[in-house]
């Protein structure tokens, strides 16, 4: 990829479901190995920005490109190529609760056809190793705590090393120390591997400690866009947001 290439760009997307329009006409870029935390109320479409991302969902106006390519226009073989460079840790994380640990890693590499059982091995200690859980791959997710399964589900969405990360509330319900462990790795992947990250967050001060940059996503538009420092001191709607004085009915 050209280094200049955005990493991330939606022109104009608009989406809208029956009579709700969730977006109407969003527009962003996000560069290489930038962390973008996107904030909004409950209900704003922050989720349904991520699933347009990873091509879950097709927007119904505009268009989505993804390391330079519209995903809107891709088939299925393309789109499946696409997501290899995503990696995304869903709300409550979504590991598969029969499967040990060791299989909810390997689950992309299997799903990407990868068969040679020595290489999964390795990537999956490797990855459980990056979030600090080694020696828990017989376990099955019931036997976790909140802190350790997103954990899991961070080492299941790198698995396959991407070049995107896409986070949804990654620690929401989460402890101080298991908060600050989740952000410290967000910051190190994306510091250490250039790996381009988008967070949606309720939590302000996780947000402060590892964005580059906060976008706002008020009422289908993004009405604050800019460095952390910059945006909460410009940006009226921010300030509000931020202090829980922001009355915005979606
Ligand atoms: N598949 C769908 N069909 C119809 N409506 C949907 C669908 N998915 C989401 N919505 C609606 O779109 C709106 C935005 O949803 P979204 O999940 O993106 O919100 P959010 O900003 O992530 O909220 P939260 O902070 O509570 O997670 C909501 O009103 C939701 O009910
Ligand atoms: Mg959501």
């Amino acid at each position: 990829m050209n280094y200049a290439t955005p990493t991330i760009e939606l022109s104009n997307v608009s989406t809208r479901f029956g009579q709700l329009e969730v977006h109407r006409g969003i527009n962003f870029t996000l560069k290489p190995g930038e962390v973008t935390t996107l904030l909004g109320p409950s209900g704003s479409g922050k989720t349904i920005i991520l699933k347009l991302i990873m091509g879950l969902l097709a927007p119904t106006a505009g268009a989505v490109k993804v390391l330079g390519r519209d995903i809107t226009a891709l088939d299925e073989t393309e789109l499946r190529q696409t997501r290899v460079d995503i990696g995304m840790l869903f709300q409550g994380a979504a590991l598969f609760d029969s499967l040990s640990v060791f299989e909810n890693v390997a689950y992309g590499l299997r799903e990407r056809g990868e068969r040679d059982e020595e290489k999964i091995r390795a990537i999956v200690h490797e990855r459980l190793g990056m979030v600090g859980l080694n020696g828990i791959d017989r376990k099955l997710p019931a036997q976790l705590s909140g802190g350790q399964r997103k954990r899991v589900g961070l080492a299941r969405a790198l698995a396959s090393s991407p070049k995107i990360m896409l986070y949804d509330e990654p620690t929401t319900g989460l402890d101080p120390t298991s908060t600050r462990k989740i952000d410290d790795l967000i910051i190190k992947f994306s510091r250490e591997r250039g790996i381009t990250s988008l967070v949606v967050t309720h939590d302000i001060q996780s947000a402060r400690r590892v964005s580059d940059r906060w976008m706002l996503l008020s009422r289908g538009v993004i009405v604050a866009d800019g460095p952390v420092d910059e945006v909460s001191r410009a940006s009226k709607q921010v300030a509000e947001f931020v202090s829980g004085e922001w009355k915005d009915e979606v």
